[in-house]
């Protein structure tokens, strides 16, 4: 695990920004894992102005994304679909047919969930798999209690991210209850993690995750047991870790990279 502590956000989502532009550069069919939330929103736009005055090309690769609410449709003002369209997927030269979203309205959640599964390993698994934490230690919709080796699922969410996401709907009673979430196990797989966080209220969940022991508890301690994980933080997020950090990519990151399928 790599910690690199930025100044403030901007350079986290810049920093964050480098080292995924160098893995598409490097492998241009990358298959890429992204999240949602407030926190990726600087690296989505840092792409797309790379995408834009670059021409760093996402039209080879492939995306599967972290999680969506039950019972949102695709075009609802909040749901997870509409979210990755407005704010990256339509202002990058993605082909609709590799991006896959969960689908918070099928009938059959349990099958769903197997499938996207199925369609992660036929994509040969995921390269690069974007992470931001919950204030209550989750990584995607991983509550505290998950189990660490949990697949694709459905989760029931707990009070306090249904608080925590209420500023987006009308009424807490419109904050959706359930998501189908990735599972643990299945994000372990990934064969490189780029966590992010930033602000204040991201300290106590990223000293958890970094420094404390492991456990579901803290779902997102279980980055600890992954072979190639980078946490990027800003210094407040990074204001309760006690070790010692790199600033930089440079001192070593960019050097490092991802095993190849059957390398592990
Ligand atoms: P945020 O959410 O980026 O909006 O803080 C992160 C999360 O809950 O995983």
């Amino acid at each position: 695990m790599l910690v690199i502590i930025k100044e403030d956000y901007d350079a986290v989502s810049a920093e964050a920004a480098r080292l995924l532009a160098e893995r598409l550069r490097n492998k241009p069919n990358l298959v890429l894992g992204l999240a949602t939330g407030s926190t990726p929103l600087g690296l989505y736009r840092e792409l797309i102005r790379c995408h834009r005055e670059q021409g760093l090309d996402f039209s080879k690769v492939t995306t599967f994304n972290l999680d969506e609410y039950v019972g949102l449709p695709p075009d609802h003002e909040q749901s997870y679909h509409r979210f990755m369209w407005d704010n990256f997927l339509s202002h990058v030269n993605l082909d609709p047919r590799y991006v896959h979203i969960p689908n918070g309205m099928v009938r059959d959640i349990a099958a769903h969930c197997k499938w996207y599964e199925e369609r992660i390993r036929a994509a040969g698994g995921i390269d690069l798999q974007v992470l931001g934490i919950g204030a209550n230690g989750h990584i995607a919709f991983n509550e505290p209690g998950s189990s660490l080796g949990s697949r694709t699922r459905v989760k029931t969410l707990t009070r306090t991210t249904r608080d925590d996401n209420a500023r987006f709907f009308a009424t807490f009673d419109e904050v959706p209850r359930y998501a189908i979430t990735m599972g643990i196990g299945t994000i372990m797989e990934a064969r490189e993690l780029l966590l992010l966080a930033t602000g204040e209220s991201k300290a106590q969940a990223i000293h958890d995750a970094v420094e404390g022991p492991l456990m579901a508890r803290v779902p997102a301690s279980m980055i600890q047991m992954h072979g190639l994980a980078h946490v990027i933080v800003d210094r407040a997020a990074a204001s309760r870790l006690t070790g010692e950090y790199v600033s930089s990519l440079e001192e070593g990151t960019l050097v490092r990279r991802p095993l190849g399928p059957g390398e592990r």
